[in-house]
């Protein structure tokens, strides 16, 4: 097995306008951020990947990019930047930068061009068809809802969306685009940054002719069938030998609709393309007739298999990454477990055992350190997120929901979930910010906030602290081979991971019942790793207590 430090590493995502306010606007930025670095330290963290800090519109919270070697002003300058990136290295700890050039705003100077004309020497940056039948070029669907394609009337020619129709998709068929991607990502290496997640990069290369897409019973377009298109592996090695190898840098694919066979290829250990992807296998399990909008449950079994899929096929081929959070998902402890008072902080902790003693490189999203739930929003006012507004416009307005289903639906699953402030303290506005906060703050900041679990040594936050120390201490968690134990239980998460004499054996209580278990023979002689009840018997015979998570280890 070959070493590198982004297998061995923990990183912890911000998301920067909801980190830290340093002047009592109402948003997180870059000076807040630094002023807390230390307590990412404290936390343990190797690597921050930090969500977009460019100069963008904000339709989509700065993954629409206006200009991709400029700091949003709301967030600071290029001075505040360095400053970050400075006090980030100083502690020993590294920054990735988000990446996202699958699409651009249409405020870029590019877009700006590109539709000027349909001469324009920009004209080609972007996928440009003429109309159809009075309509769009083909059935294709945005991820926000409505038609991926937007009439101009310049021109009269449609271009493609993905996402918004703020967010145009790049044509990467353009030599001319990937040249300029590249050479601004070489820009941003030589300031020093350590790595890039990528930003749906699995969508950049479209279906030659742009077919027509399957469209699922119950929707109203196409699916477009963009991912894992027929060049993206051929552009990714280019940007490898463009950018990647001359730097060491850490890469995370966000690959929507990744397959295990298709991952091999991204994450190859081979280094030929990205060191690890983001798959959502496990966190679309639970998704129904109208995709995430659903009030569903994860079923255990499925989840099991899902990721024991994801760890052994992997295996000695390519690399995985471990998260459940991230800032488009619900908070873990609701979606996954129990947030009733009850509960929240063993459920808490049992969720980042199971996670965390997997093969793979973790990831800490801001706040789930501290057990944060997801939030009581009242009504349509409390959302800011794009995708969830215009999801409740389009599920309303076409009838396929009554506007209280959907509401419930939004409070389960919209991404706002994860953007609601940083809970530092239990004074005003949870010590995010002096001002209005951007977004509404979770009503339970006096009870859940980093300042009383840090005075805790019991706190989830402290417990979060171990488990990252623990997986510098122990080469079998970065290292050993993974295998699942009880596949039928609908109860508990049971695995190994064995690395030569040393076994790990990880049992999880993913209910609020008690669940009998018999420890296995060959860990007579184990010693408890880390678990969040006290507990002293551990052999033989034992029930596990609600959300108990139980880690033994021999050798
Ligand atoms: C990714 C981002 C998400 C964003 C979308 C479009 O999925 O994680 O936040 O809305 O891409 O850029
Ligand atoms: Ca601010």
């Amino acid at each position: 097995m070959e070493r590198s430090w982004w297998k061995e590493a923990v990183v912890y995502q911000i998301y920067p306008r909801s980190f830290m306010d340093s002047n009592a606007d109402g948003i997180g930025d870059l000076k807040g951020i630094t002023s807390r670095l230390d307590y990412l330290q404290e936390l343990g963290i190797d690597v921050i990947w930090l969500s977009p800090v460019y100069q963008s519109p904000n339709d989509d919270n700065g993954y629409d990019i206006s200009d991709y070697r400029a700091i949003m002003e709301e967030f600071g300058t290029m001075a505040d930047f360095d400053e970050m990136l400075a006090g980030i290295h100083a502690r020993g700890m590294k920054l990735v930068m988000d990446l996202v050039v699958n699409h651009t705003s249409d405020e870029h100077a590019w877009f700006v061009e590109s539709r000027k004309s349909r001469e324009n020497p920009y004209r080609d940056y972007y996928i440009w068809r003429e109309g159809k039948d009075g309509g769009a070029p083909n059935n294709w669907g945005s991820w926000f809802s409505g038609s991926a394609w937007q009439y101009d009337a310049r021109t009269d020619m449609y271009y493609l969306h993905l996402f918004s129709k703020k967010q145009p998709d790049l044509n990467w068929d353009n030599p001319k685009v990937r040249e300029e991607v590249f050479s601004m990502m070489n820009w941003w290496c030589e300031k020093g940054i350590d790595g890039f997640r990528m930003d749906v990069i699995s969508l950049i290369s479209k279906k030659p002719g742009l077919p027509d897409g399957a469209v699922a019973p119950g929707a109203l377009y196409g699916d477009s069938g963009c991912a894992n298109g027929p060049h993206v592996h051929e552009y990714l090695q280019e940007m490898n030998r463009a950018v990647l190898s001359r730097y060491d840098l850490m890469t995370v694919g966000e690959c929507a609709g990744v397959t295990v066979e298709e991952a091999k290829k991204y994450a190859s250990l081979n280094g030929k393309e990205l060191n690890m992807v983001f798959q959502f296998e496990h966190v679309e399990l639970c998704d129904g007739p109208l995709g995430k909008w659903t009030d569903r449950r994860v079923d255990l079994k499925a989840f099991k298999q899902v990721m024991s899929k994801w760890q052994t096929e992997l295996a000695g081929k390519a690399w995985n990454s471990l998260f459940l959070e991230n800032h488009d998902q619900p908070r873990s402890v609701s979606r996954f477990g129990n947030d009733a008072p009850k509960y929240r902080e063993v459920c808490a902790k049992m969720l980042a055992t199971c996670l965390h003693m997997m093969q793979g490189t973790p990831y800490v999203y801001q706040g789930e350190e501290l057990g944060m739930t997801n939030c009581p929003f009242q009504t349509l006012e409390d959302f800011r997120d794009i995708e969830s507004i215009n999801a409740f416009q389009e599920l309303t307005q076409s009838g396929k929901a009554a506007p209280e289903e959907i509401m419930g639906y939004l409070r389960l699953r919209g991404r706002d979930n994860a953007r609601t402030p940083m809970q530092w303290d239990d004074s005003e506005n949870a010590g995010f910010t002096t001002g209005t906060p951007w977004i509404m703050v979770n009503p339970n900041y006096r009870q859940i906030n980093a300042k009383t679990e840090l005075a805790d040594p019991n706190s989830v936050f402290h417990y979060y602290q171990k488990l990252i120390a623990l997986r510098k201490q122990e080469e079998i968690i970065v290292h050993g081979a993974y295998a699942l134990l009880e596949p039928d239980s609908g109860s508990l998460y049971v695995y190994t991971r064995i690395l030569e004499n040393q076994k790990l054996l990880v049992i999880c209580n993913f209910t609020k019942e008690e669940v009998p278990y018999r420890v296995p023979e060959e860990y007579a002689d184990a010693k408890v790793l880390i678990g969040n009840y006290e507990r002293s018997w551990v052999q033989g015979n034992i029930t596990l207590k609600p959300y108990e998570a139980l880690v033994l280890k021999c050798g």
